[in-house]
């Protein structure tokens, strides 16, 4: 009986391999007379790179790729042909003066979870739409009004840290850029909601990443269930709101007064799906890079120092802490602006994008074949020497000169740029400012510089740190 199955084993393997030769062949007759492929190489049938690429850190995979291919290779990963473009000019071709011939493009599991309506999934008007009403709820005028409560969430969070250990510095990272988050989106919300948002949401982050098998006791058969709950809990809300006739300008107050062009107001659920979209954009991605700049500070003593003085002044000014930081004072902190500019660089959390070609699409004299993904590699430009000198070491200092043209895109490009920057770089800063003029801190067993993929890149462990409150007078 065993011999019966693995001969059919076997022969399967081979059929598919056969089969798999066969369409590749017939693919590249087919590509015959256009423009050619890019080099690379298209690894093992069906599964490609991937175990290539997961098997390592995915920097040292690319970075290699590009030093054996050049700027534009082909690869196949999780059974998707791709290609990837290490070049500033690419990435502006596919994000941004091309952008109609590319699509914004997601596993589908995780398109179920955020919720099919969340703007990242869509184009055209419905895509322009929403992200005009996140930009008008994160401008500039609404973020100087939220700067008291971020200052307040942060100091709240910091008090924590007093205790001793902090085992995880990004788990606490993450507490703080949720709360933010829910700031921002709700405005002052009832604890009773917040605490149920954050219970539920908690469970929808630990499935996010887990193996898509909707079967009862799995990680995501259980994250399906809580987002649902998170969807209720919405609607909860968004009817106490209307009863209570509030007319707030923050996420949720303009998404619920939007009307289209033909007077059509948003669905409880394209709402329920952009608030739930715009948490999980601004969570792991901001926790992510305050935990390296505590890391990188830590690193560098000197420089370290340099921002101690700078906020130090500020500190200085509010009477030593009493008054609150204002707007202005966090517009003005040049060098610790630098270090998050740096910090955006050295980290790259997001090391690349996904586009799919909606069509045949030619680039330089290669052909990007329709359905093919095509991934701007945002890492690799940022840590490229063409473009940023001596790119391993943490010089903030290099950010006195703008980056060359499209060299430098922490927060992406085009349509699809991020729209929460300049919040994460507030809460950057108003995290810096208190860190530096109250605590000083060591890390816990992270000597090597080692990194864990969650899947943002975050330094070992998450960080383990102890906190010490300095003295707070003016030294
Ligand atoms: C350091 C923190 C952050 C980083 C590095 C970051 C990075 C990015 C990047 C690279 C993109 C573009 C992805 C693409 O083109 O495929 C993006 C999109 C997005 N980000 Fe952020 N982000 C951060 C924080 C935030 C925050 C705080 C919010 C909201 C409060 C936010 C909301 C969004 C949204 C809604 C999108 C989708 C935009 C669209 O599809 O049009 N992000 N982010």
């Amino acid at each position: 009986m065993d011999n019966i199955v693995s001969t059919i084993i076997y022969i399967l393997i081979l059929f598919s391999t056969a089969l798999y030769y066969c369409l590749s062949k017939n693919k590249e007759r087919t590509n015959k007379g256009r423009a050619k492929l890019p080099p690379g190489s298209m690894g093992w049938p069906y599964i490609g790179e991937t175990l290539q690429l997961y098997s390592q850190d995915p920097n040292v995979f690319f970075a290699q790729k590009q030093k054996r291919y050049g700027d534009m290779f082909k690869t196949k990963i999780l059974g998707c042909p791709c290609i990837m473009l290490a070049s500033p000019e690419a990435s502006r071709f596919v994000l941004v003066t091309h952008s109609h011939l590319f699509k914004p493009t997601y596993p589908r599991s995780k398109e179920t979870m955020i919720g099919p309506w969340a703007l990242f999934f869509h184009e055209g008007n419905y895509h322009t739409h929403l992200k005009k009403l996140v930009h008008n709820s994160l401008s500039p005028e609404a973020l100087r009004k939220l700067v008291p409560d971020i200052e307040a969430i942060i100091i709240s969070c910091m008090q924590t840290w007093e205790s001793g250990l902090i085992t995880n510095t990004f788990h606490e990272m993450k507490k703080l850029s949720f709360e933010v988050g829910i700031l921002a989106i709700f405005g002052h919300l009832e604890i009773k909601y917040k605490n149920a948002l954050k219970e539920n949401y908690s469970i929808v982050d630990k499935g996010y990443n887990s193996f898509p098998t909707n079967l009862p006791g799995t990680a995501y058969h259980k994250s399906l269930l809580a987002r649902e709950r998170l969807n209720q809990i919405i609607r909860e809300i968004i009817s106490e709101r209307k009863q209570k006739k509030l007319l707030d300008k923050d996420l949720l107050g303009y998404l619920l007064n939007f009307k289209d062009e033909r007077g059509q107001t948003l669905t409880e659920d394209q709402i329920a799906d952009n608030i739930i979209g715009v948490l999980f954009a601004a969570q792991d991605t901001t926790a992510s890079v305050l935990t390296w700049i505590l890391k990188y500070l830590h690193d560098n003593q000197k420089l370290l120092e340099a921002v101690k003085i700078e906020q130090r002044a500020v500190w200085t000014l509010n009477q030593e802490g009493e008054q609150p930081l204002t707007w202005a004072q966090t517009r003005n902190m040049p060098l610790t602006h630098k270090v998050i500019l740096e910090s955006l660089r050295m980290a790259s959390i997001i090391s690349f994008t996904f586009r799919e070609a909606v069509t045949d699409v030619e680039y330089d004299g290669f052909l990007i074949p329709k359905g093919w993904k095509v991934m701007p590699l945002f890492r690799n430009i940022h840590h490229n020497p063409d473009h940023f000198v001596d790119p391993k070491s943490f010089d903030p200092a290099r950010f006195e000169v703008a980056p060359k043209p499209n060299t430098f895109m922490p927060f992406g490009s085009g349509a699809h740029a991020c729209p929460g920057n300049d919040l994460a770089k507030l809460e950057m800063l108003i995290l810096i400012h208190h860190v530096v003029t109250k605590y000083r801190w060591e890390l816990v067993g992270s000597k090597g510089g080692k990194v864990q993929y969650s899947p943002f890149p975050v330094p070992l462990n998450g960080l383990p740190a102890k906190f010490y409150k300095e003295p707070t007078t003016n030294q």
